[in-house]
């Protein structure tokens, strides 16, 4: 049994007292009945509770999809180095202790950055063995050749390690804007692996982690919640 106010701030990501402000503009129900105080406690296992009218659901853990902006780090504290990190920027009602991004992208890396509070989810997502697919979409400054082609997909070797194989395919006209498919996270990997082939990465942005796409209407700095068709798509291959 939990407070009821906690768990409509942790259902609905809205603060503590949002939820006993919901409580007192007598939107809030368990089991029909009008709830009286935030301090009742419930059990969504067994209760039925609604706000304004919409029953709610319980999510222990919370799946953000940003769209990271570049000058931000992939990290919970940035207080030593005076940095922004992905959590400082997260816009309201997506606060809550324990978030954590779920693999990091470099500082002027943007795109598709999953934070959440789901610590054995995330070791899932960045385990070597479970091999998500990563997509990422790199701006070169120059073209891609068919050796680069093989090379990626034979496994280039960066820092005296083989990585696994990884798609590459040009996808402009003049072969410098390029996709990339890696099912690793080694520390710089993408760039690295450019660079064992001489070729300079000027722009990069991750665009997909396994089947699920960064939405496209999510602007720089933006985030949304992921719910749980997309979470079983990362996943999975297709
Ligand atoms: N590879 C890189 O080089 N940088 C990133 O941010 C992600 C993958």
């Amino acid at each position: 049994m939990e407070r009821i106010d906690k768990i409509i701030a942790s259902a609905l990501s809205v603060t503590r007292s949002e939820a006993k402000t919901l409580v007192k503009q007598k939107q809030v129900q368990k089991n029909g009945v009008t709830v009286k105080s935030a301090d009742e406690k419930a059990d969504l296992q067994q209760d039925v509770i609604t706000v304004g009218g919409r029953k709610i659901e319980y999510n222990k853990y919370v799946y953000i999809m940003m769209n990271k902006p570049q000058g931000v780090i992939s990290s919970t504290d940035g207080s030593k180095t005076g940095e922004k990190t992905v959590l400082d920027i997260l816009p309201e009602g997506f606060g809550r202790r324990g978030l954590f991004p779920a693999g990091r992208l470099d500082k002027d890396t943007t795109g598709f950055l999953l934070i959440t509070d789901d610590g054995e989810f995330a070791h899932n997502i960045l385990s070597p063995k479970k091999h998500i697919e990563k997509t990422y979409v790199a701006v070169l400054d120059k073209p891609v050749q068919p050796s680069d082609i093989a090379a990626f997909e034979q496994g280039v070797e960066i820092g005296g390690e083989l990585c696994l194989p990884a798609k590459l395919k040009p996808i402009s006209s003049d072969g410098k804007t390029a996709e990339v498919v890696i099912s690793q996270g080694m520390y710089h990997q993408v760039k690295r692996m450019f660079a064992s082939r001489g070729i300079k990465v000027l722009e990069l942005k991750r665009t997909k982690m396994g089947a699920l796409e960064l939405d496209g209407t999510l602007a720089p700095g933006q985030c949304r919640f992921i719910n749980n068709d997309e979470l079983a798509l990362i996943f999975s291959e297709k």
